[in-house]
């Protein structure tokens, strides 16, 4: 199938009927290839099995869509730590759905200490912008570059607590890592919206202190508030200011390929499907304004 550009939808399963009810909202689909596996726990044999039903379903949309893929389980931030089981995996995931790119986040989820069994804290980590962090991570997208040959993006995440003393700002880091890493970006303007709100700073200039160049993905979503703080719960409708944000990056991103919208299964619900279609609907109103084929490499 060919490259895909425009809107794309991240898949859950119960998404499951939007796709033959609103077909063309969607350009690509993308996968966290976590759901496709059953996962034993680490140190068993054979540790990684394949979920059927879900694997199943995704086959079926495979055959419809171009599908792209997006990561939790390599946890790049945790040092000394690289899962080659679970890259063997998802690169028998690439063999049979074709994908056309694939993306992590810049964070961490699973903790190793010598001796403790791994643990999964299920929350996305963020790691210092230092020298030591950007070797780390330098190494390990190559490394997976070198085993699939597909581009690959990283995510700028959302945290809840600052870390002190770091050396780089988070654009010098992500410019840095996609340069050296032979990476690319994943912009989720989402997540500045977080950050920005928790943590009382300007969203565009944030976006003005990254090298736009190097965005080839955008994830929009909505969110909600838990105990004053802003949340990256992808539950609904995306707030206005994304909405703004993604109006000043589309023309300034001239490697963009395409805006995923991200949503919650657990919000479905109480959101429902029309909701999904209109956000999708919003967002290629925005990329027909400011795209055409000819902006993508
Ligand atoms: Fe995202």
């Amino acid at each position: 199938m060919k490259t895909p550009t425009g809107i794309g939808l991240m898949y859950n399963m119960a998404l499951d009927p939007y796709f033959d009810l609103y077909p063309e909202t969607i350009d690509y689909v993308e996968i966290t290839p976590d759901i496709l596996l059953q996962d034993k726990g680490p140190g068993q044999p054979g540790r990684f099995v394949q979920a059927p039903r879900e694997w199943d379903t995704v086959r079926r949309l495979a055959r419809r869509w171009p599908m792209v893929a997006h990561h939790v389980g390599f946890s790049l931030g945790t040092d000394g730590y690289f899962d080659e089981e679970y890259l063997e995996n998802v690169i028998q995931m690439h063999r049979e759905f074709g994908f056309h790119w694939h993306s992590d986040h810049l964070s961490y989820s699973k903790l190793i200490e010598e001796g403790q069994p791994e643990y999964n804290t299920c929350l996305a980590l963020p790691i210092p912008y230092d020298s030591e962090s950007l070797e780390m991570l330098i190494k390990k997208t190559r490394y997976i570059r070198s085993r699939i040959d597909l581009p690959f993006f990283i995510e700028n995440n959302v945290y809840f607590t600052e870390i002190p003393d770091e050396e780089f700002t988070e654009g010098e880091f992500v410019k840095a890592l996609c340069t050296r890493g032979d990476c690319g970006f994943l912009l989720d303007l989402h997540n500045v919206y977080v950050n920005a709100v928790n943590f009382n700073f300007d969203p565009i200039a944030f976006i003005d202190s990254l090298d736009l160049s190097m965005v080839e993905e955008i994830h929009i979503a909505g969110g909600d508030e838990i105990g004053g703080m802003r949340m990256d719960s992808h539950s609904g409708p995306c707030p206005e200011v994304v909405w703004e944000l993604l109006d000043y990056v589309l023309p300034r991103a001239p490697r963009l390929r395409g805006i995923t919208f991200e949503v919650d299964e657990s919000y479905l619900p109480l959101i429902g499907f029309e909701s999904v279609a209109r956000e999708l609907q919003r967002a290629r109103a925005l990329w027909d304004l400011h795209k055409t084929p000819s902006h993508v490499a």
